[in-house]
């Protein structure tokens, strides 16, 4: 298959009208078998140390509000509202410079630079500047020899880390980078050198002696996609499953092409939980809650969604300008509490019907996250039960609902009424209040 037509910077529909949401916890009875847990096992964790994504890593990237048309001015202000918004203080840690931010040319010794208008005080500065923010400092390079933005001409020069591998990252670990997002970006390669490539990068950060997390995308311009395809446990803290999400709920694509809707990328790597774990993450791509293209409605659901799949919560909306609506949704300690959980198992897909999708997911010390999302486009019942889950029986249950902090104590079926687009999701510990 050739490549899709590969904008750097996605067009973005403007959403539909917010909807009400009403919602309506008709029974509860959730289940958890009593046992202890296994230990996740089985993956080998990256090879760089798990220890600075030892959760999925949070925070803010340029890229899906802004494009190349970035800034240090405007990086400085997200860094700002981060903090001033509640985000930092709810786990979002990290500011991400993605495309766009480089000198077009690097300079007689090869070094890479900031763009000397738009970054006139450089990217070490900036560095500084997040730092003293209490946040880490995030960049966007490429294994090849043009990012994607250069590749689609939407941006001069080819300044790719293609035999400049341990050259950028000292520049960077200089630079005090914590976080690369290493962005394939061409229809060239086999898996072999895509793997060659990705590990060269990995093992030049390993030199630096500095803790970056490492980020990949293997899948961008490529045909193959081998994000969602082959494992990169061994090579990456996080890499792309899917292509480019934009942000929309259901565009029904067959494929893993280019603009990928919430539901699209829910089919696809809500089936790769498996490869996942502590220090090693699938990443379904950044956040668009906030983003113009979705209701309110389904803005949750995204993020309920994503917490489920234990993906990386990088945020990419106008922070300044956010609603207090969004901020309480991007901001639901409870909903990150499930993303963030220490045992780091994604969730598993228990129903996947045209109007219905159902996900559980174990969380350390015995409880469960369940998630129940109305797909069609009309208000409807969705219901499950233990046997649905998967789940042994138990006689009681207490069941917390993450989104409006309602408990109860029930047997029987965990159902919810639901306006399209709608997820309800629960915490569900074993044993009601009276054996607690
Ligand atoms: C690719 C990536 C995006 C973004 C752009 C930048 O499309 O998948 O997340 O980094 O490149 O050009």
């Amino acid at each position: 298959m050739s490549g899709p037509a590969h904008p750097s910077r996605p067009a973005r529909p403007s959403g539909p009208a917010p909807r009400c949401r009403t919602l309506t916890l008709l029974a509860a009875a959730l289940v958890l078998a009593a046992g202890p847990l296994t230990a996740v096992g089985g993956r080998p964790a990256a090879a760089l140390g798990n220890a600075v994504a030892a959760t999925p890593p949070m925070g803010w990237n340029t890229w899906n509000s802004f494009g190349c048309s970035i800034d240090e001015q405007l990086v400085r202000e997200a860094a700002d509202s981060l903090v001033a918004s509640g985000m930092k203080d709810a786990g979002y840690d990290s500011v991400i410079v993605d495309d766009c931010w480089f000198d077009p040319r690097r300079d007689a010794r090869g070094d890479l630079h900031g763009d000397p208008e738009r970054f006139p005080s450089g990217m070490k500065a900036l560095g500084e500047y997040i730092h003293a923010r209490g946040l880490k400092f995030g960049i966007y390079q490429t294994p090849t020899d043009r990012t994607c933005a250069q590749r689609g001409h939407d941006y001069p020069g080819a300044t790719g880390s293609q035999g400049h591998e341990q050259q950028d990252a000292d520049t960077f670990a200089a630079w005090g980078v914590d976080h690369l997002k290493y962005d394939w970006c061409s229809e060239a390669g086999t898996l072999d050198e895509q793997i060659a490539a990705f590990t060269r990068m990995r093992d030049a950060l390993r030199n630096t002696h500095r803790d970056i997390v490492y980020s990949i995308n293997p899948n961008s311009y490529h045909a193959d996609k081998t994000g969602a395809t082959y494992d990169w446990s061994a090579v990456a803290h996080l890499w792309r499953t899917t292509e480019d999400i934009t942000s929309a709920w259901d565009e029904h694509k067959a494929d893993n092409s280019y603009g990928m809707s919430v539901m699209d990328i829910v089919h696809l790597n809500g089936r790769l939980g498996h490869q996942a774990g502590p220090g090693h993450w699938n990443d379904p791509d950044m956040l668009e809650v906030g983003v113009p293209g979705m209701n309110e409605t389904e803005y949750r659901s995204h993020f309920s969604l994503w917490a489920q799949m234990a993906a990386p919560l990088i945020a990419g909306n106008r922070l300044p300008a956010m609603t207090p609506a969004v901020r309480d949704i991007l901001t639901n300690q409870a909903v990150i509490g499930v993303d963030q959980d220490g045992l780091g198992r994604p969730a598993r897909i228990a129903v996947d019907s045209d109007t219905e999708l159902v996900t559980v997911r174990e969380l350390a010390g015995g409880d469960r996250s369940v998630t129940l999302t109305n797909t069609g486009d009309t208000a409807a019942t969705v219901s499950t039960t233990a046997a649905g889950l998967g789940i042994a029986e138990a006689p009681s249950y207490t069941v917390r609902n993450l989104w409006t902090g309602a408990a109860g104590s029930t047997t029987g079926t965990l159902a919810a009424g639901l306006a399209a687009h709608e997820t309800a999701m629960y915490r569900v510990t074993p044993g009601g209040p009276d054996d607690r």
